[in-house]
């Protein structure tokens, strides 16, 4: 299929991408997309269909370490921006490798306790609040996979309202900020705790990374550590934030659904989290990959030098994979969506957003019955860009 057209972003994309998502499935898998709020100089490369979304992910010609290409002319590479989802085999093999040894499920179902007594904590706060309204980004849906995130990794005295502000810039920059003065605060930051926890280690992730050591001697430097922490920093909670938020608007916008989930928890409730994730899923569209040769995908030629992202939320409203995708349906097994990525860099923290997401979904539908969304909070604020999809405030009364 010869690509003709460059489609402008919609003005409403941030509201409503899966009607966007919809209308380029439609003409075709594969387009040309100008997005004015990127932090590229060209049009780039959008993947639609939930099957070709797949084709992608898994393409040795679609590269993600963009650091030797011209992609991002204004962006100096630093320690923070060199991290394992911006790095390529053999690199990457090597980081991902290091970091799963003790990523491991063991260590994310021990942690389960704590992220129940946490989401309490904010739950019991919550609930004696007089006024019995609440904003549920910053009540819950922030501060549970902060603090998660914060613990597991070892990170004690964030400023985290500071911290909350550099992040979203890195992963939703408002229009007009696109440089990367947010990544170097982190960077300096984290360059600190690197150096703290090397001098006095923890019983944490951040302070066994610095310890590990595979069967052949190798190990992380401290500029892989700095990626490494600000990777699963940013990573670890702004993408948990939105699954909790949108999960919780799909199920207030949908009684029907909350009513059967209320009276089936054990039953629907793993399922109700993957539908949440296929039907509204945080990240909408994944990380910038950029073709290293000319790339065939759905038999569109993206050429060589190019960059492309592959639309996780338009594989998700698919209608090829799943019939009738714009209904939210907990009972559907929505099995395979693309919500966490696929191939390479599947996302490495899914058990522990799975974990997450059904303890924050369950604990607040079961402590506040008469749950609402509050129309007196004011109209919903979207995120900005193509990246993440979710709001940034979400006020709600019971
Ligand atoms: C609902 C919550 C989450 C969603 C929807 C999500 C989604 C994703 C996606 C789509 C990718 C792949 C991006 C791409 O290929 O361009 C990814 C990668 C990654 N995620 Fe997640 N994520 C979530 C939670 C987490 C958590 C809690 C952590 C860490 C504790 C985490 C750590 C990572 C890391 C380290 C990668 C890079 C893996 C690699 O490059 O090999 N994520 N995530």
């Amino acid at each position: 299929m010869p690509v003709s057209d460059i489609v402008p972003l919609s003005p409403d994309f941030d509201a409503d991408p899966h009607s966007f998502f919809a209308k380029l499935r439609a003409a075709g898998p594969v387009h040309l997309v100008s997005d004015p709020n990127t932090r590229l100089s060209e049009p780039y490369w959008l993947v639609v269909g939930y099957e070709e979304a797949r084709a992608a992910l898994t393409h040795p010609g679609l590269r993600k370490d963009w650091h030797a290409t011209d992609m991002f002319p204004e962006f100096e590479r630093t320690a923070a921006n060199a991290n394992m989802l911006e790095s390529d085999p053999p690199h990457h093999t090597r980081l991902r490798r290091l970091v799963a040894r003790e990523f491991t499920a063991r260590r994310v179902e021990a942690m389960r306790p704590r992220v129940e007594q946490i989401t309490d904590g904010l739950l019991d706060a919550m609930a004696a609040r007089p006024e019995r309204s609440a904003d549920l980004i910053r009540d819950l849906a922030f501060p549970l996979p902060m603090t998660v995130i914060c613990e597991l990794l070892g990170v004690p005295d964030l400023d985290r309202e500071s911290f909350r502000e550099w992040s979203n810039d890195v992963v939703a920059p408002k229009p007009g900020t696109l440089d990367n003065t947010a990544q170097r605060r982190l960077s300096a930051y984290l360059v600190d705790l690197v150096a703290a926890k090397a001098e006095s280690p923890g019983d944490d992730l951040l302070s066994a990374l610095i310890r590990t050591r595979d069967e052949d001697g190798d190990s992380l430097s401290p500029d892989e550590l700095i990626g490494m922490a600000f990777l699963l920093l940013v990573a670890g909670h702004e993408t948990t934030v939105n699954l909790i938020s949108n999960g919780v608007r799909a199920l207030l916008a949908h009684p029907d659904q909350l009513a059967a989930l209320r009276a089936d928890w054990d039953g629907l409730l793993g399922g109700a989290v993957e539908e949440m994730l296929r039907y509204d899923g945080p990240v909408q569209n994944s990380t910038y990959r950029y073709t290293g040769e000319d790339v065939e995908i759905g038999g569109v030629v993206i050429p060589a030098g190019q960059a492309v992202l592959v639309s996780l939320a338009g594989a998700g409203r698919d209608p090829e994979r799943f019939p009738e995708p714009d209904v939210f349906d907990i009972r559907r097994a929505p099995g395979g969506h693309l919500a966490f990525g696929h191939g390479l860099h599947f996302c490495i923290g899914a058990p522990l957003a799975r974990m997450e997401g059904r303890i924050a979904v369950r604990g607040l539908l079961e402590r506040f019955p008469d749950l609402a969304l509050d129309p007196a909070g004011g109209p919903l604020e979207w995120l900005p860009g193509a990246l993440m999809h979710g709001v940034s405030r979400l006020p709600v009364r019971w």
